[in-house]
C-alpha cells in the first residue's frame, strides 16, 4: 500500500515508518521539520519505496494514497506552546487539508489525537465515553481543544463524506529519539540524570502518569487502522507511576546520587492521567508489551549515545 505519515521525522512517526518499511509498503514521509528531523528518517533515503515530502499542512496538498497516518503536530508543551495560534491552524486547518485529501482519493484516515482531550480529569482511569475537563482559555487548549476539534472534524468527514475515519487518542509515550528539550517528564529526568543535575520535580509530584514504550503504541496504531472499528479508542500504558516515582527509578537506574528538587505546578497541569484500554484490548487485541524499566532501559540508552 501507499501510506502517507504526516509527522513521519518526529519521535512516534518515525518509529511508524520504521514498521511500515519493514512491512513492505510504500512510505510517504510529510513533515515541516518543526520537532522532527532528517536524522530520524535518513536510514530511509536510499530506499526507493521511500518518499520525503518537506511541506506544511497548514497549505493544502494533493497526493494519491491509500492510508493517512495523521501525526503531524508538536506534541510536547514547550513546542506546541511556542506558538499557540501555529498549534491550532496545525490541529485544526492541517487536518481539515487532510481529510480533503483522504476524501478525493479515498484514503484510510488515522488521526493521532491524545489523552489531553480528556483535560485535568474528574473520571479515572479514562474511558473513550469521559468527556473531558478542559479549560479552553488556558495555555494548553491550543493543543488540547485543536485535538478536539480534529475529533470533530474527523467524525463529521464521516458523517458527511464517508470518510474512513480511525480515531485514536494516545497517552504519554517515550522511547528512543525523544528530543532531549522537550520538556516532557521521562526526557527531561534522563537527561537531567545523565547530566549529573538534580531532577526537577513539579509540584510535591504525587500527580500521575501511564507510560507507553513507543513500540507498543505503533503496534496499536497499525491495529487501530487495519481494524474495522473507528474508535475513538485509547492507545497507552494503563501502568500509573507518581512523577515521582518515576523520578525515583530513573534516578536508580543512572544516578542515585542525585538530588531532586521541587518547582511549582505548571498551569492546568493534569492530576492524574490512566488509560482504561477495554476498547482497545476488545477491539484490537491490543495491550502493550515493555514494561517501564525495560523501556526505559531502552530509552536511556539512546540518550546516552545523543548526550555523550
Ligand atoms: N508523544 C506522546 O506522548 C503523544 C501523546 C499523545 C498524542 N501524541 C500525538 O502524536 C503525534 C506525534 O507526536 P510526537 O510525540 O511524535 O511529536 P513530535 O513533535 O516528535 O512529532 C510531530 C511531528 O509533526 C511535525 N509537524 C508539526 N507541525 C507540522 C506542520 N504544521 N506541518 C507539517 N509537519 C508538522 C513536526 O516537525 C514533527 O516531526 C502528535 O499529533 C501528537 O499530538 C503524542
Amino acid at each position: 500500500m501507499r501510506i502517507l505519515v504526516t509527522g513521519g521525522a518526529g519521535f512516534i512517526g518515525s518509529h511508524l515508518i520504521d514498521r511500515l518499511m519493514e512491512q513492505g509498503h510504500d512510505v510517504l514521509c510529510l513533515d515541516n521539520f518543526y520537532t522532527g528531523h532528517k536524522r530520524n528518517i535518513e536510514k530511509w533515503f536510499d530506499n526507493p519505496y521511500f518518499e520525503l515530502i518537506r511541506h506544511d499542512i497548514t497549505e493544502p496538498i494533493r497526493l494519491e494514497v491509500d492510508q493517512v497516518y495523521h501525526l503531524a503536530c508538536p506534541a510536547s508543551p514547550i513546542h506546541y506552546q511556542f506558538n499557540p495560534v501555529k498549534t491550532i491552524k496545525t490541529n485544526v486547518l492541517g487536518t481539515l487539508y487532510m481529510l480533503g485529501l483522504a476524501k478525493r482519493v479515498k484514503a484510510r484516515f488515522l488521526l493521532a489525537s491524545t489523552s489531553e482531550v480528556y483535560g485535568d480529569p474528574d473520571v479515572h482511569p479514562q474511558p473513550e465515553e469521559y468527556r473531558g475537563s478542559v479549560n479552553c482559555t488556558g495555555l494548553r487548549a491550543c493543543y488540547d481543544e485543536g485535538k478536539r476539534v480534529a475529533e470533530t472534524l474527523a467524525f463529521e468527514y464521516h458523517r458527511e463524506h464517508k470518510v474512513d475515519i480511525r480515531v485514536a487518542r494516545i497517552f504519554n509515550t517515550y522511547g528512543p529519539r525523544m528530543l532531549k528539550n522537550d520538556g516532557r517528564v521521562v526526557s527531561n529526568f534522563i537527561v537531567q540524570a545523565l547530566d549529573k543535575k538534580p531532577l526537577t520535580v513539579y509540584g510535591d509530584g504525587s500527580q500521575t502518569r501511564s507510560f507507553c514504550y513507543v513500540s507498543d503504541l505503533v503496534e496499536g496504531l497499525i491495529g487501530l487502522m487495519n481494524n474495522d472499528y473507528i474508535g475513538p479508542i485509547n492507545l497507552g500504558n494503563p501502568g500509573e507511576y507518581s512523577v515521582l516515582e518515576l523520578a525515583k527509578i530513573i534516578r536508580e537506574m543512572i544516578n542515585p546520587d542525585m538530588e531532586l528538587v521541587y518547582k511549582a505546578l505548571p498551569q492546568d497541569d493534569p492530576r492524574k492521567r490512566q488509560p482504561d484500554i477495554t476498547k482497545a484490548s476488545t477491539y484490537l487485541g491490543w495491550e502493550p508489551m515493555i514494561s517501564l524499566k525495560e523501556g526505559l532501559e531502552l530509552t536511556i540508552r539512546d540518550f546516552q549515545q545523543r548526550v555523550s
